[in-house]
């Protein structure tokens, strides 16, 4: 790549990130408060308001949902200053509205920007996920395969004992049976109460403390974990997952043919994609939102595919803008 190329996105990564740190500070003001609606709907407000100010085109693609049932970010819904490139956004605005709530670790607020057309358009159903860390052998693993045979070719390829591997699951009854034959291996097991996005983002980090991610979570989140994987490197393929037919329509709508489709990371999120994450609570990933005699604190990590490049940012503001 030329160092006479520029992005689309350079001119544009101060403004890109007020939108999450925009949303954190809102959401800051609802943690431990019990009330999970009310802090994704703050998050949802300040991070549509902060998009008017952006010089972009922008299209959600990944939203908060359906027109019918998101009165904003929706799938579809045009945001920016309608000048400028054209970019499609999936957004979390609180990713972890029930971390929020209960003041627990790593929720976060995260959005991915890429040109038109590199970000698949997916509906808000689950999919199954499995994901690992940068520098590994193409195609290790397979999400087709036991977490048996999964986690064997893994240690393998580290060249670690089973045992020493660390698997990170989401812990739900749905996962039962999953956490079941992780523990027949040997492998340690991380249980996660919520935040599959930071979880995956973990495998490519230096002391993530997770090796293999495995079970099935939101499709949003997925696309999302794909685009920080743009730049962090790693692995991950995914297979959208539908409970009923409605889900499968609202799928064929939005252009998707192969229900069955398995999908690698750069299917999800491709080209030059940016990605940024502000912290609301505290969390292995990033530092939560703070207040402190009037300046709010707000920690974000940018990272931006074209550049190879991966921003840790603190920002203080005294009124938030
Ligand atoms: P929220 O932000 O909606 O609380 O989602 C958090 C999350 O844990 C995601 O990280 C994950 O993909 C999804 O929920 C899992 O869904 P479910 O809670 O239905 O198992």
């Amino acid at each position: 790549m030329s160092q006479f190329h520029q992005s689309i996105f350079d001119p544009l990564l101060h403004q890109a990130l007020k939108v999450t740190e925009a949303a954190a500070i809102a959401s800051y003001f609802y943690i431990g408060r019990g009330d999970e609606k009310k802090a994704d709907q703050a998050a949802v407000d300040a991070m549509r308001k902060a998009f008017d100010t952006l010089p972009i085109q922008g299209k959600i693609v990944i939203g908060e949902g359906e027109r019918d049932k998101a009165p904003m970010l929706y799938i579809g819904e045009k945001v920016g200053m309608h000048q400028g490139p054209e970019i499609d956004i999936a957004v979390d605005p609180l990713e972890g509205t029930t971390l929020t709530a209960k003041n627990h670790p790593n929720a976060i607020s995260v959005m991915a920007l890429a040109e038109r057309g590199n970000l698949l358009e997916a509906p808000d159903v689950y999919m199954e996920k499995i994901a690992i860390g940068p520098n590994l052998p193409k195609d290790l693993i397979d999400i087709t395969a036991s977490p048996q045979k999964n986690i064997k070719e893994l240690a393998k390829a580290v060249k670690k004992n089973v045992e020493d591997l660390t698997i990170c699951v989401l812990e739900r009854p749905r996962h039962q049976e999953l956490i079941a034959k992780i523990r027949e291996t040997g492998a340690r097991l991380t249980l996660i109460n919520d935040g599959d996005v930071a979880a995956i983002m973990a495998t490519c980090l230096p002391n993530g403390g997770v090796d293999l991610y495995l079970g099935s979570g939101g499709a949003p989140e997925g696309v999302l974990a794909a685009a920080s994987l743009a730049t962090l490197g790693g692995q991950m393929q995914a297979q959208l997952l539908f409970d009923n037919e409605d889900e499968k329509q609202r799928a064929f709508k939005l252009g998707l043919k192969d229900l069955n489709h398995i999908y690698k990371e750069s299917d999800l999120a491709k080209g030059d994609v940016l990605f940024i994450a502000s912290g609301v609570t505290n969390g292995s990933l990033l530092k939560g939102v703070s207040i402190n005699n009037g300046i709010q604190e707000v920690h974000s990590l940018v990272l931006h595919s074209f550049a190879k490049a991966t921003y840790t940012i603190k920002s203080n503001y005294t009124k938030y803008a």
